[in-house]
């Protein structure tokens, strides 16, 4: 039906007869000539009706809408240097039609432009509605197109690596990632139920077991989650598994892989390898497993320096066993306004938002004085005030923001205090290389948090993380160091965002019972939930880890969208739902008897 792409035409093509297929981007009537702009797939060419090429042809033009599906054929020429559009890849040439041929029309209205020319927003919720016309719009239609050059540079790079693709099930049996599971009942076994897997990963750990020894899959996980920008209940993990590696080996050919993407993506070449920064260190100085490095505004711990204050909120903090902590952010004086940071002020709701009653602060003056509201200041004696200023590398014009408390509360706060005044004060320069891409391995991860609401252990990551065996000693002694252990587990952070995680696998079931036990699941059990991966560790399981990265989100930042949404071709909205086909829907009792399901909504109705 055609002979070239519209967007691929340029000069050399002058003469040539062309056949073309697309859409009407838009039309316009020149008095006596009608200009179409056809776009397809590769962008877009102008063409040109004249009506000395024939009533009818022309007739056809002045019919035209936007979106109408057209073929044409005419030849391509040069455009009058008046008329040449820098801005189109095609434009300095056109095609003088000889011939349309509508292939199909639009009926009714269009909810919404979809032409390359229309930059005007448009409502998300009308997007995701017609998702189809709003793929059609540039934005989109690029969108996918680096997400399939990134999922084939990948591919690429693996291959070559030795790894194998494989596809692990998607009815399967829960895996405890952490959030709740999507369940799809079993009409042939009655009263049993399948869990949509949140992550392949005990299936690739047994093909581990298998003797696979290096393995990828680009896999659907399913999640059912609070969702953000940067999640949704469905979406793509590169999931990747190696036997007989070490930690720094795994990391080593990980960065290749998403240096190889960079590459072969953006063209730019990342520096590796990343920098490594341990779990605790990230803790102490940002508040986050996952810092945004780009800016410093580093967290500070001064409980030492404050812990003996008369100023309550200070000392109370230290002496109930939390923290206090500060950032400084420089020439704050000037850039932050005491109604800002008050309550009611903008900086100090996002204080609030992560926990903290409150928000103290110190204004360093021109003669290293400090100004203050409130009690801190005449509870401060000399050398208290010296060390606070030694220890926050505060200067004159510097603003000091506190946190005092639950140290995961102070962490919470001036983590979320950090993120949003770098972007206030417009402190992340992307113009810069080194500031666009700042890559960033998390490692020596607990192996166990404390989840106070239970009142138990769980695994921070997943119960399979292999521990640090540097924590564990001598063989007698290791479980009682087990639980307060590093695991061997890694997270790729950039920009503050984790792009993937992932560890070193426990290959001994001994120990995996043990991690089990720890986190409230008694052996009787694991070997009910687990029992064929512990008798898997017990049949010659190599030593193996592996990862995953968050293909959403690779996409999302090489394709600079702020939501993976614009990523993904058919997304969910924040509710877990899909507008364009009304997932999840009501089924029919008939499909609910088959399954053996009783519906509680319907009994209320
Ligand atoms: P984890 O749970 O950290 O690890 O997930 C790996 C990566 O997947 C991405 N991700 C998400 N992306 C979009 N929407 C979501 N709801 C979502 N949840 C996670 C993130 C994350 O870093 N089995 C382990 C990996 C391993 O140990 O090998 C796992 O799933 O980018």
């Amino acid at each position: 039906m055609r002979s070239n792409y519209c967007g691929d035409l340029r000069k050399q093509h002058i003469d040539s007869k062309v056949q073309l297929c697309g859409w009407v981007d838009r039309c316009r009537d020149h008095g006596g000539v009608i200009f179409i702009d056809l776009r397809d797939c590769t962008g877009s060419i102008q063409i040109t009706v004249d009506p000395d090429q024939g009533k009818s042809l022309f007739a056809i033009a002045e019919t035209l809408r936007n979106e109408t599906v057209l073929q044409i054929e005419g030849i391509i020429q040069a455009r009058p240097a008046d008329s040449i559009n820098p801005k189109l890849n095609t434009g300095e040439i056109e095609v003088l039609a000889d011939s349309l041929k509508i292939l199909n029309a639009v009926q009714g209205n269009l909810p919404f432009n979809v032409s390359i020319h229309d930059e005007e927003p448009i409502k998300e919720e009308l997007r995701l509605r017609h998702r189809y016309l709003d793929l059609r719009r540039e934005r989109m239609n690029k969108n996918l197109r680096l997400r399939h050059k990134t999922i084939k540079a990948a591919r690429n790079f693996l291959e070559n690596e030795n790894f194998i693709e494989i596809e692990t099930p998607i009815l399967t049996k829960s895996t405890p990632e952490g959030a709740r599971d999507y369940l799809v009942p079993s009409r042939v076994c009655e009263g049993k139920w399948f869990a949509l897997p949140q992550s392949p990963q005990l299936f690739k750990q047994l093909l581990m077991v298998g003797g696979i020894e290096r393995y990828y899959q680009f896999a659907r996980c399913f999640r059912d989650e609070d969702l953000r920008s940067d999640r949704q209940p469905e979406f793509t993990q590169l999931d990747i598994e190696m036997s007989f590696m070490s930690q720094e080996e795994i990391l080593n050919i990980n960065e290749k892989l998403i240096a190889a993407i960079w590459k072969q993506v953006k063209g730019i070449d990342l520096q590796t390898p990343f920098p490594r920064l341990s779990w605790q260190e990230s803790m102490d100085r940002y508040g986050t497993d996952r810092p945004d490095t780009r800016y410093e505004m580093e967290l500070k711990d001064v409980s030492e320096i404050l812990k003996d204050t008369g100023f309550k909120v200070f000392s109370g903090a230290v002496s109930a066993g939390g923290s206090v902590k500060s950032i400084t952010i420089k020439n704050g004086n000037q850039a932050i306004s005491n109604v800002r940071i008050k309550p009611g002020g903008d900086i100090f709701s996002e204080a609030e938002k992560a926990g903290a009653k409150g928000l103290a602060f110190i204004r360093v003056r021109d003669n290293k004085e400090i100004d203050t509201i409130g009690a801190i200041k005449d509870n401060l004696n000399d050398a208290q005030k010296e060390a606070l200023l030694e220890k926050t590398k505060a200067q004159p014009g510097d603003l000091i923001l506190f946190g005092a408390g639950k140290t995961q509360t102070v962490n919470k706060t001036l983590d979320r205090i950090r993120q949003y005044i770098a972007k206030e004060l417009n402190l992340i320069h992307p113009n810069k290389l080194a500031e666009q891409w700042n890559f960033l391995w998390v490692v020596d991860f607990p192996m166990f948090e404390f989840n106070s609401e239970e009142n138990r252990l769980e695994a921070l990551h997943h119960p399979f993380c292999a521990p640090n065996n540097k924590d564990l000693g001598e063989h007698d002694v290791w479980i009682q160091n087990l639980p307060k252990a590093r695991a061997q587990a890694y997270d790729l952070v950039l920009n503050g965002l984790e792009l993937g995680g992932g560890s070193l696998r426990i290959h001994n079931s001994e120990l995996q019972e043990k991690v089990f036990e720890i986190i409230g699941i008694p052996l009787e059990k694991a070997k009910d939930q687990f029992g064929f991966l512990l008798q898997a560790l017990n049949m010659g399981a190599p030593p193996h880890g592996g990862l995953a990265f968050g293909l959403d989100r690779i996409v999302m930042l090489l394709s600079g969208e702020e939501s993976i949404r614009d990523t993904i071709a058919f997304p969910k909205t924040q509710q877990a739902s899909c507008l364009m086909t009304n997932a999840p829907a009501q089924v029919s009792d008939k499909q609910l008897d088959e399954l053996h399901i009783q519906s509680l909504l319907n009994d209320k109705e």
